[in-house]
């Protein structure tokens, strides 16, 4: 046999857990369960009205009383697109309910999913301060035949550790500990909670695998792949998916200020290349950096935990690199158009890190606009949704609410966020009143053919 053959073998033998099968909707009836959601962030909030909708009997327990009581009232607090009607609904048919007391909250349920945030600590790696709490508490609450799944992406190697921690703090091994990474985007969340690409289950029980399976498969409308697999591959498959997609855009950024520079259309580029099912259309989008509350911590975790064991990941830490190169060529676009930064007045739309979301969390607006303000730019900007911490993270802006306002006198507008509405706004009423007719689409969201009509000297990522 040769050599790759032979490793081709090992590697199936070494991998016997694993397997694939087809979450089609099942033939025979299935029991609904009772679980418990910890968390109602946008991916508990999301999984626990998602599995009630299955016609299971959910309890989301939340620690924070405002959000809690939002909640209870259903309403949602954060923007997440069809999620306040999704639970509004599973609310009222007595499926979901919303608790604060985490001990009520796991009484009697089959299973227990934790959807804690896991953000960057202060040296890069994964802060699990909120687990751990949790996982303490639980550890002398659960009962035997009760399943812990960790749906928060954590480090790899979390749930062996808490599997450990279970068996010597209270001689807990009759507790089941499985991964169920989730792979929702904001703003389309629930979408992607229905109609999932693939459901990982890591674990090393079958009968813990299989009723985290069947509690899937009771809601499942099409066939859609289930991976079980150990549960340190799991934890893998989530921070390789997502530094993955940070490198795709990451690509695509570069590729974007090549083109510029040589006057290649950088869409029409990614169309074809993406054409070949080897690359794939999706996440070639060039734009002003990738961000948001997953990419940019999974990264720094990735390459920490690479760091730590002495394999140093020189792809993932060029990515990032890339990425603040991406932020400094946007202000540098802003800066050849608008000529001095000092004084001039910049009118900005959209704020979050990508469109359909009120989440701010290390978008690249935040270093941009920082960067713009430090220079002595007058920043006014608008964004539908983004959250109220916009004065906290950006303190120098002056932020509207009206689109239009962010106009009027100035120097140079700058979209930084794809939101569709931008795309329906009279522009020839924009260029009006403006100073002078500069725009920056970091978003490639205009059609530069009617921005020229209207006087605008434009330019975009990679289309010019
Ligand atoms: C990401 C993953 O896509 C989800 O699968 C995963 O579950 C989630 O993280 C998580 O770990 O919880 P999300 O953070 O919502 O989801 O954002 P993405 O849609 O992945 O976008 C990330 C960033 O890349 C955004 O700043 C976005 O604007 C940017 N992007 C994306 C581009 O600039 N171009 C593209 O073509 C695509």
């Amino acid at each position: 046999m040769k050599e790759r053959d032979k490793n081709i073998e090992n590697s199936k033998k070494d991998s016997s857990a694993d397997s694939l099968e087809s979450a089609s909707p099942l033939s025979g009836p299935l029991r609904g369960e009772k679980i418990c959601v910890i968390g109602a962030g946008f991916v508990g909030t999301v999984t626990a009205s998602g599995f009630a909708r299955f016609g299971h009997e959910v309890v989301c327990v939340e620690k924070d009383d405002k959000r809690l009581s939002l909640l209870r009232s259903g309403r949602i607090p954060f923007y997440e697109r069809d999620l306040e009607q999704l639970v509004k609904t599973e609310m009222s048919g007595g499926r979901l309910m919303f608790e604060s007391d985490l001990e009520k909250g796991i009484e009697g349920v089959k299973a227990v999913f934790l959807t804690v945030g896991t953000p960057s600590s202060n040296g890069g790696r994964a802060d699990l301060t909120a687990l751990q709490e949790i996982i303490s508490f639980l550890s002398k609450k659960m009962k035997p035949g009760q399943i812990l799944v960790i749906k928060s992406t954590v480090p790899v190697g979390t749930a062996n550790m808490i599997k450990k921690y279970f068996s010597e703090n209270g001689n807990r091994a009759d507790i089941e500990v499985v991964n169920n990474p989730e792979f929702l985007r904001e703003g389309n969340a629930v979408y992607d909670f229905f109609n999932p690409h693939r459901i990982v289950i890591g674990g090393n029980s079958t009968g813990a695998i299989e009723t985290i399976s069947h509690i899937y498969k009771m809601g499942m409308t099409r066939p859609v792949p289930i991976f079980t697999t150990n549960n340190e591959t799991a934890e893998m498959i989530k921070y390789a998916s997502n530094v993955y997609l940070a490198t795709k855009v990451g690509f695509v950024n570069e590729l974007a200020r090549l083109c510029d520079r040589v006057g290649v259309n950088t869409m029409e580029v990614a169309r074809v290349i993406g054409a070949d099912p080897r690359i794939g259309q999706e996440f070639l989008n060039p734009g002003p950096g990738w961000g948001g509350s997953c990419l940019p911590k999974d990264l720094r975790e990735f390459i920490g935990l690479g760091d730590s064991l002495g394999v140093s990941l020189h792809i993932p830490r060029a990515v990032s690199e890339a990425n603040l190169r991406q932020f400094e060529h946007v202000y540098r676009k802003v800066k050849s158009l608008a000529g001095d930064i000092k004084g001039a007045r910049i009118g900005v739309l959209g704020l979050t890190f990508k469109a359909n979301t009120s989440d701010l969390r290390e978008s690249p607006a935040i270093p941009i606009l920082t960067r713009l303000i430090e220079n002595g730019a007058e920043v006014i900007a608008y964004d539908p949704a983004a959250d109220g911490e916009v004065i906290d993270l950006l303190p120098g802006i002056h932020r509207v609410d009206d689109p239009y306002e962010t106009a009027v006198g100035s120097d140079c507008m700058l979209i930084l966020t794809e939101w569709s509405d931008f795309q329906l706004l009279d522009w020839g009423r924009i260029s009006e009143t403006m100073k002078n007719k500069n725009i920056v689409d970091a978003r490639n969201i205009l059609a530069p053919e009617l921005l020229k009509r209207y006087g605008f000297n434009y330019a975009s990522i990679g289309q010019n």
